[in-house]
């Protein structure tokens, strides 16, 4: 019992510990200029499914800042944003923009949004008709 316990302690201790390493999640600041263009159906899409990692209007649960949870999850948020960041998509050249849509095609197909990240926001699933409302949108054909 008294090993239990003091696993118990070292466990609750490092939890604790690890809290003091967090991480900054701040939105770069939004300009709507910037922000891509869609018919309203495809940026209701984007909005709700693609958006908490793929822009700079990130919503963040009450969870995302409790390590270690809150390590991956900006992490997510960085790569996602590096992929490609709907809020300055006007910022990307034609050549840029054509491959991201690309990418988006593809992606669409099964990888995204992140399985982890739908089991958390069932809202943000895509039904088969959203996929094909995009996949549409891309003007991209299959490969
Ligand atoms: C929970 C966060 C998250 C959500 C939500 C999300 N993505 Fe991603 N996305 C990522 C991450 C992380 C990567 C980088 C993947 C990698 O490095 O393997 C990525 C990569 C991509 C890429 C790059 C190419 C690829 O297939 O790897 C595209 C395109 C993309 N996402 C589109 C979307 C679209 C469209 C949506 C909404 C339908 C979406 N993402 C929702 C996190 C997310």
């Amino acid at each position: 019992m008294l090993a239990i316990k003091t696993i118990f302690k070292y466990l609750l201790g490092t939890f604790l510990l690890i809290q003091l390493i967090q991480v900054d999640y701040e939105n770069p600041p939004v300009n709507k200029h910037l922000e891509i263009q869609a018919p309203k159906e495809v940026m209701d899409i984007l909005k709700r499914s693609c958006y908490d990692c793929h822009s700079n209007e990130v919503v963040l649960p009450w969870y995302a800042n409790i390590a270690p949870l809150s390590w991956g999850m900006s992490r997510h948020v960085d790569l996602g944003r590096k992929w490609v960041n709907f809020s300055i998509w006007q910022t990307y050249t034609d050549e840029q923009k054509d491959k991201k849509l690309e990418e988006l095609y593809k992606s669409v197909y099964r990888v995204m949004p992140l399985q982890g990240y739908v089991a958390l926001h069932p809202k943000a699933a895509l039904t088969k008709e959203d996929r094909k409302l995009l996949r549409d949108w891309t003007g991209k054909a299959p490969f």
